[in-house]
């Protein structure tokens, strides 16, 4: 076993002390000190600030900020702002939005906000007797999380429901305190997880140290939020006559491009390993705006595939209809996420994000979040069932697979001329500089 590269103490270190260590473990490390001092930022107390954001901060990592104009959603125009490294992304969002922008736009309803959390516990006593006796402990677990919940509460939101759930049907003397909350504008992960530590205090010492109950004491398992919101669900959609896809490809009809779409759909919706790749494709957009406002993109994404798999097979998040000569397309997906508290208004640039939103409300932020999201979707499935993906998504990569060529900014500029009417790849990249280099 190698423990050459175990530390201890490591934490205890500042951050000067980390540097000088972790870049050690670099082949040049005074070249790599100087590489990670480089991404510093130049105002000290914005560096410190984004240091505690995390643990052990050596430097910041950059990722591109962009944005996409041009997305309507209900009439209203929103230039949203996107964090993602790869390169087609936001040019493929900014493409369906405009796309659906002289259409109508997108078309968005949030149908609830409803967060869950759940005491899980372990427990050999008497549960009817308890369920019995839940509106008592119910009230005092609600007293326990009042100083908790009181300002939740003057926002409108608060502690929704309550119920004990049984379910040794899947694991022995397992139940769960299973709590609904109302988070309001807050993704709400410590608000709510305080209030389960609250609430699991107060069922031990209701159960162990009450004397109503006998037999071995209640064990909290754990307190958690739970990731899976299934009712904080927001619908977005967009809808046209199918004889206005007439221009949207070359060498396809309006009928055979509709048709085309709905079998891709349909194939994402009976095959795993498709409907994987479609659902990124949706998160590539949805992740990026959920980064570019402090929102915990980790989150959304488990339980935007746990919904996705909500019937017991993994599924497309969209849905396509034909009915009637009209094309409608929608995808509903829950979407726990924040426009307060977090790194919202602390990360600059989540909060220059919102503004630019016009500091929407968490469900105006999941109904553009679904909105770029969909026109991801429908970019890569129209790029897709028409020319392919690589076309657009070379074109896009040619500066990165420029810049790993080290190419100067004249090649550059030749290269981007001549790939206009080339195929791109990295041999035929390499190709290119080299005929430039030789002179050729
Ligand atoms: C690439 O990041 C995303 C796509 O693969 C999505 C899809 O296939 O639907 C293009």
């Amino acid at each position: 076993m190698d423990h050459s590269k175990i530390i201890s103490g490591f934490s205890k270190l500042n951050k000067n002390q980390k540097l000088g260590l972790i870049s050690r473990y670099s082949e040049n490390p005074d070249q790599a000190l100087n590489d990670l001092k480089s991404f510093w930022h130049s105002n000290a107390d914005m560096q410190k600030m984004l240091d505690e954001f995390s643990e052990n901060t050596l430097t910041n990592y950059f990722f591109p900020y962009g944005v996409a104009p041009n997305v309507m959603i209900n009439g209203k125009v929103y230039i949203v702002p996107m964090v993602i490294e790869e390169s087609s992304v936001i040019a493929a969002a900014s493409n369906g939005a405009k796309y659906w922008a002289g259409k109508g736009g997108f078309h968005s309803e949030v149908l609830s906000v409803t967060k869950l959390g759940q005491v899980h516990f372990i427990w050999k006593g008497d549960f009817n007797r308890l369920k019995s006796l839940f509106p008592e402990l119910r009230k005092l677990l609600l007293a326990r999380s009042a100083p908790l919940t009181a300002n939740m509460e003057k926002r409108g939101g608060g502690v929704l429901d309550m119920e004990l759930v049984d379910k040794t049907d899947v694991l022995d003397n397992y139940y769960q305190l299973s709590v609904k909350f109302d988070t309001r504008d807050s993704m709400g992960a410590n608000f709510i997880n305080s209030c389960l530590e609250e609430y699991a205090a107060g069922i031990k010492s209701f159960v162990n140290e009450s004397g109503l109950f006998e037999g071995e004491p209640l064990q909290v398992i754990m307190s958690i939020l739970s990731n899976y919101t299934p009712e904080c669900l927001v619908k977005t959609w967009v809808e046209c006559d199918v004889s206005e896809f007439s221009d949207i490809d070359k060498s396809l009809k309006a009928e055979d491009f509709v048709w085309k779409f709905e079998k891709a759909v349909q194939i994402a919706n009976v095959d795993t390993h498709r409907a994987a790749t479609h659902n990124k494709g949706i998160f590539n957009g949805i992740d990026a705006v959920a980064l570019a406002t402090g929102n915990d993109f980790r989150a959304i994404e488990a339980c935007g595939h746990a919904w996705a798999a909500r019937t017991g097979k993994y599924k497309s998040l969209t849905e396509v209809k034909v009915e009637n000569g009209k094309f409608h397309y929608s995808l509903t997906l829950p979407l726990a996420i924040g426009t307060v508290g977090g790194l919202t208004s602390l990360h600059p640039m989540a909060k220059f994000s919102l503004e630019l939103l016009g500091n929407p409300q968490a469900p105006e932020l999941m109904q553009i979040a679904s909105a770029v999201g969909l026109a991801n979707n429908f970019g890569a499935i129209k790029s897709l069932t028409t020319k392919g993906i690589q076309i657009g998504h070379m074109k896009m990569h040619l500066l990165n697979v420029l810049n790993s060529f080290n190419a100067a900014d004249y090649e550059k500029l030749l290269a981007v001329e001549y790939f206009k009417n080339h195929k791109v790849s990295y041999s035929g990249v390499s190709g290119f500089l080299a005929s430039i280099r030789n002179g050729n």
